[in-house]
């Protein structure tokens, strides 16, 4: 084996954050940025001596020089075989499904998510252990702190690789497969979901549309689909993977997917659509005119379990992300199953989720997925709802009207302030922090504060301790305001307020969210002197 090393000089900046370590393209690319990274990776992650990694990234900018980088490393740290999905292309959930299958020590996904992409877009890396999922932060924190401390790295001396077409390669000692990226995941699809029932709910004249972005899941929807299942072509739109998504955001919302939302609109609306992100971890539910939230999605989904052939005897519980609504949580107390609430980040339920204590977890921010893989995943919400819809019988909004009757409706919406600048973010939360003790008790805006604080995790599996996690205001009704700082961000700071109100009776849970929560949002900006702090009177996004 051939291989140099090469000395190189520590970044301080390479702390991952909520989910790997993301930065601007040209970061990336400066020096030995990425090099330096992925050493640290190896460096601290010994068990992929001699082991199997997986490697493959959503197919943006950088993601194929990224590539030939990570292999020539992996080939000089001593791994023993990798598998690289071919293109490079590898969704996150399919990352975590083929750790999984073919018992890897881990994996390196490369993604940004839902950011921008291109020369001037982000770029991203992430680390996976041995159970799919993403590196807890005890890893997280062992590779940052040997980023700081980094003098050298390894890389053989090999040639790039051919990565467009099937095959075993050596690089070195090392084995390189490149593989199919849609086949070992959509064979875990078939298993888990009634392909029959969805089949003849396509062939019925059932429509849908599924929009790719531009991004990873083309390949796997339009193999999913469209040839398993039968959907026509053209279901899939913006099925071609490219480097800058087609210039746009490649993040499933209302906002950055428009014009999917316009084509459920209106009588000759699709009766179903959704969308992925960049990386294929995200999802969004739309039924005709309806928008299904997906702290709701969660909850239905939950809900409808035993519709689902691999959950038919029903699920051993449920967890969610902090700031997400409590529906599921109304859903758990009806089926008598553990409802857990964890910090954001899809890291926090890998241990619930392999201690078989939750089956089904969710995140307001367009994240949904099972225990069948360690990470969101967009299409399988997708095929989810699918099943569901073809079980019930019924459409999106009626399975969603029914749901509330039965459960209530959780009002939500988060409110973004991006790029604001960080010592005025910090500032906010600092002076909301110093508030806490005082409010508990206290009326805002005509309602009873009874809770107030920073969250803070502990982990019911390993008691591992995650604090700061964010200040939830909780009020007498039920409803709720969550402050809380981007941990993906790639420029300044920005700031995510979470509301929630809860509404039981059925005659009044048609409003329009903003107007529900409009006294919530009032109180929100007068507690947290948003516009004085940030400059901002009102949030760029709102999803
Ligand atoms: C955001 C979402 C969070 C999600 C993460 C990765 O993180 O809010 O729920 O897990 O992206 O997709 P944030 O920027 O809020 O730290
Ligand atoms: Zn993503």
């Amino acid at each position: 084996m051939s291989f140099t090393t090469y000395s190189t000089q520590p970044f301080k900046d390479q702390r991952p954050g909520t989910s790997g370590l993301r930065k601007r393209v040209e970061i990336f690319r400066r020096g030995n940025y990425l090099k330096n990274f992925v050493q640290a990776v190896f460096d601290t992650q010994t068990e992929l001596v001699g082991n199997t990694l997986v490697l493959g990234g959503d197919g943006r900018f950088y993601n194929r020089e990224a590539i030939q980088i990570v292999l020539k490393m992996a080939a000089a740290n001593g791994v023993a075989r990798v598998l690289v999905g071919t293109g490079g292309l590898l969704s996150t959930p399919a990352a975590s499904c083929i750790i999984r299958k073919y018992t890897a020590a881990g994996g390196l996904i490369l993604s940004a998510s839902h950011n921008p992409g291109g020369p001037d877009g982000d770029f991203g890396i992430k680390f996976n252990t041995a159970n799919g999922g993403p590196a807890p932060e005890r890893v997280t924190e062992a590779i940052f702190a040997r980023t700081l401390e980094i003098s050298d790295y390894r890389s053989s001396n090999d040639p790039d690789l051919p990565l467009d077409t099937s095959g075993t390669y050596q690089l070195g000692d090392m084995r390189v497969d490149i593989i199919d990226p849609v086949t070992d995941y959509a064979q875990l699809m078939e298993g888990i979901f009634d392909f029959d029932a969805i089949r003849r709910l396509l062939a019925g004249g059932f429509r849908m549309r599924f929009d790719a972005m531009h991004a990873v899941t083309g390949p796997y929807a339009i193999r999913i689909l469209e040839k398993h299942l039968g959907a026509p072509p053209g279901t899939v739109i913006n099925g071609v993977p490219l480097e800058d998504f087609g210039g746009h955001h490649p993040d499933p919302n209302l906002v950055h997917a428009a014009d999917l939302v316009a084509m459920t609109q209106g009588t000759d609306g699709v009766d179903f659509a959704a969308a992925s992100d960049g990386d294929g971890d995200r999802n969004m539910v739309l039924g005709r005119g309806i928008f299904v939230t997906p702290s709701d999605s969660l909850a239905i989904l939950a809900a409808n379990a035993t519709l689902i052939p691999a959950h038919r005897h029903g699920i051993p519980g449920v967890a969610r992300s902090m700031p997400t609504s409590q529906a599921v949580d109304r859903v758990a107390a009806a089926l008598g199953i553990e409802c857990f609430e964890t910090p954001t980040g899809w890291k926090f339920f890998g241990n619930l989720l392999d201690a078989g204590r939750i089956a089904f977890c969710g995140e307001e921010s367009f994240g949904t997925g099972s225990d069948h893989v360690r990470e969101k995943d967009g299409l399988w919400a997708v095929l989810a709802w699918l099943n569901v819809i073809a079980g019930r019988g019924e459409s999106v909004a009626e399975i969603v009207a029914h749901h509330w009757q039965q459960y209530g409706r959780n009002y939500y919406a988060r409110h973004d302030y991006e790029g604001i600048k960080a010592k005025a973010a910090d500032g906010l939360m600092k002076a909301l922090r110093e508030r806490l003790p005082q409010l508990p008790g206290s009326l805002l805006g005509g309602m009873t504060v009874s809770y107030a604080d920073d969250f803070s995790y502990t982990d019911p599996i390993d008691g591992s301790i995650s604090e700061n996690q964010g200040i939830r205001i909780g009020f007498s009704d039920g409803s709720r305001i969550v402050f809380r700082l981007s941990g993906t961000g790639t420029v300044g700071a920005t700031l995510r307020v979470y509301l929630e109100a809860y509404e039981p009776d059925p005659g009044r849970q048609q409003e329009d969210p903003q107007t529900a929560l409009a006294p919530l949002i009032t109180i929100a900006n007068q507690l947290a002197e948003i516009t004085q702090r940030t400059g901002r009177d009102a949030p760029g996004v709102i999803t």
